[in-house]
């Protein structure tokens, strides 16, 4: 692929792999800022044990930056998702995309993109992010699918990636240099269902309430009668999920 890179990443090209996140995982030790993609994935993972079918045409890549403090690997949900929606909305401008807590990216209520975070355990960080670009049944997903050709733009691989790669690089940048507020406020703006009641399913339970937004670590906020519950993790449903004018 011919694209701009920003300053200190390499990007390694593979034509099929099983997984561009396992691929990541194989870097040596000290490999910096790298993107890693792959036009075919033969064992695409999604979040939750789900699959990720990843036919030739749609974008399949993988950040890994190292060293980072995995105490901190939460706010990558929200720098991933971020980034993404604003290389979406520069080369489809037309299109609103919200984001869906934690790492979710909606267009008129359906699902475009799928974020997969993972850690070496040690201080490798691995940010896999899947875009449809043209038409792809995803199956066992919570949502409805749609990708940008579906949405009348016809956006390559290259476009895609140096456009998603120059934001990622811009949002880290900016949680190294400020810290994590910025990022917060930025996401927040694009939130999806902010003061609209939600479900959260949790590993035991499940909770329903208002979604009151985020607190300063990115914890999703659930006003639950009153009761403000805080939760760092989860599906999250909406109710009237793809039925909402404004998303
Ligand atoms: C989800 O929404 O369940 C997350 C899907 C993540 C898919 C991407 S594609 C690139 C990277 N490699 C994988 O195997 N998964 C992620």
């Amino acid at each position: 692929m011919n694209i701009k890179m920003p300053p200190d990443w390499q990007l390694i090209e593979k034509r099929e792999t099983s997984s561009t996140n396992d691929e990541a995982k194989k870097l040596p030790e000290g490999s910096g800022k790298t993107a890693i993609c792959a036009r075919i994935q033969t064992g695409g993972r999604g979040r939750m044990g789900r699959r990720w079918i990843s036919p030739e045409g749609n974008l399949y890549v993988s950040f890994c930056l190292e060293p980072v403090r995995l105490d901190k690997a939460g706010i990558y949900s929200f720098l991933s998702a971020l980034s993404l929606s604003q290389s979406i909305e520069r080369l489809c401008p037309s299109l609103q995309v919200k984001c869906k807590w934690p790492n979710d990216l909606l267009v008129k209520g359906k699902k475009i993109s799928g974020i997969l975070l993972e850690t070496d355990g040690i201080k490798r960080l691995i940010a896999g992010i899947g875009v449809n670009l043209v038409p792809c049944p995803q199956t066992g997903l919570l949502y409805p699918v749609t990708s940008l050709s579906e949405e009348g733009y016809h956006i390559t691989t290259s476009q895609m990636l140096e456009s998603l790669l120059e934001r990622f690089d811009f949002w880290n940048t900016c949680v190294e240099k400020q810290g994590t507020t910025p990022l917060l406020a930025a996401w927040s703006e694009k939130a999806y269902g902010v003061g609209r009641p939600i479900r959260v399913n949790l590993p035991n339970e499940q909770l329903s309430g208002i979604f009151d937004g985020l607190d300063k670590e990115g914890s999703l906020l659930l006003n639950k009668d009153g009761e403000i519950i805080k939760i760092t993790a989860g599906d999250v449903f909406f109710d009237k999920i793809g039925k909402d004018a404004d998303v």
